[in-house]
């Protein structure tokens, strides 16, 4: 039984001790606590990608504070920088006076691309792929084995044409609803399988046939709202801070060189979750930062404005989200297994909607320190142990050396080296 409020503070706890706490929390077993202690073997590895030499480890760290559609979570993230668990985790606790995050998702379809040139006549190419895509459809639900599914189906074929540099051609959309999964294995079988029945429909020529990673009919959106009066103690200074929030995400919303980084700190909460869940943080990274420009110039995946009461600030986001629970790393990576029963998730629309929470909580956190009280002074203390750890210094000694740096503002590798030397 799930209760991820029934952990205790992280932070309180030996390091050693968090992920039993964890465990009972959520009710892992002695062999989930002892797969993530493992990590992945060699041999699995193996099975994984070529030419493996040996497995790389990454922090995984667990974001706390989360409730998603009035459920607490508890959420795993893979990564290497410091402040983005402690700044995302920091964000859900001020959305909980206000219930938390509400999420919402599409259903989760899928789109395989099928291009095909030298076509005699685009029109009436169009017209023959809209009459025949029911029989296309139930061909590949029912009539061809290797793209009958039991989790996943298609839905839908669809003829656009594309202008290139050479002239129209035409590209066949193939729609699936995927399910749990992320689906690319299926959507790229569907393409090919397809494919002679497209060029004897057209007449045509087909060269790709690839699923697009520009998800736009998986979607995920979230929006939580922040009391203004939780960012500081002092009102004046706290609607302060609000304003200059909203004034933060309006500078991101139309200047690309600031969505650039905007995006950068969303993604930094975003790829953590798809990293410790298995997920294709490519795949999402590459569609988020198109449908970021969507409208025809680059702007902010998130949105701030203070409500119409003037007493809480209200953020969105809405993003593609092409995530599986089931298949793929997900499946083969013994810690995202772990990381999917930490979640307790109902499947992957659920998971699509944690993360994109995730995703606004960490662009939250950056925006408040930058509109508050700058970024540096948080990251500093985790870059001074990562400068004192390169310069040699080991146990108690990290800590200490860090410390001093930072309390002499000198956070410089060869500031932590002169130190080391002094202490040995
Ligand atoms: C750093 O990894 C991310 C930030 O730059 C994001 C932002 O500026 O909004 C802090």
């Amino acid at each position: 039984m799930t209760d991820a409020n029934k952990v205790p503070r992280l932070r309180s706890l030996p390091i050693d001790q968090r992920l039993d706490a964890i465990a009972r929390a959520v009710g892992l077993g002695e062999a989930d606590v002892a797969a993530v202690r493992a990590g992945l073997s060699l041999e699995q590895a193996g099975h994984m990608i070529e030419n493996v030499v040996a497995t790389y480890a990454l922090p995984l760290g667990i974001a706390e504070n989360f409730r998603v559609n009035g459920r607490d979570v508890l959420v795993p993230m893979v990564v290497e920088e410091a402040s983005v668990v402690a700044a995302c985790g920091y964000a859900a606790k001020l959305t909980r006076a206000r219930g938390g995050f509400t999420a919402s998702s599409t259903d989760p379809i899928m789109i395989g691309q099928i291009q095909t040139l030298d076509v005699p006549d685009l029109d009436a190419a169009l017209a023959r792929i809209a009459a025949e895509a029911p029989a296309l459809i139930a061909w590949l639900n029912t009539g061809n084995p290797s793209t009958r599914s039991t989790h996943a189906r298609a839905v839908g074929i669809e003829g656009r044409v594309v202008t290139g540099a050479e002239g129209p051609f035409l590209v066949v959309h193939v729609l699936y609803d995927c399910g749990d999964a992320m689906g690319a294995n299926l959507i790229n079988t569907a393409c090919e399988a397809l494919a002679p029945r497209i060029e004897a429909l057209t007449g045509g020529r087909v060269n790709l046939r690839i699923l697009s990673n520009y998800s736009t009919k998986r979607l995920a959106s979230a929006r939580c709202e922040i009391p203004v009066a939780a960012l500081s103690e002092d009102a004046t200074e706290a609607l302060a801070a609000a304003e200059r929030i909203v004034e933060a995400s309006v500078f991101a919303e139309s200047d690309p060189y600031r969505a650039v980084t905007h995006n950068k700190g969303v993604m930094n909460g975003i790829d953590a979750v798809l990293m410790a869940t298995g997920n294709d943080w490519r795949a999402v990274e590459a569609a988020a930062h198109a449908w970021a420009a969507r409208e025809g110039h680059y702007g902010a995946m998130t949105r701030w404005r203070l409500n119409a009461a003037g007493d809480a600030l209200v953020g969105e986001i809405e993003l593609p989200m092409a995530v599986g629970t089931v298949g793929g790393a997900t499946r083969s990576h013994p810690s995202a297994q772990v990381a999917l029963k930490i979640l307790s998730l109902t499947g992957a629309r659920a998971l699509a909607e944690v993360i994109v929470c995730v995703g606004l909580a960490q662009n939250f956190g950056a925006l408040r320190a930058l509109a508050m009280e700058g970024i540096q002074r948080g990251h500093m203390g985790l870059h001074a142990r990562q400068v004192a750890i390169a310069a040699g210094a080991t146990g108690e000694q990290i800590e200490r050396i860090a410390a001093q740096m930072v309390s002499e503002g000198n956070v410089r590798a060869a500031r932590a080296t002169e130190l080391v030397r002094g202490e040995t």
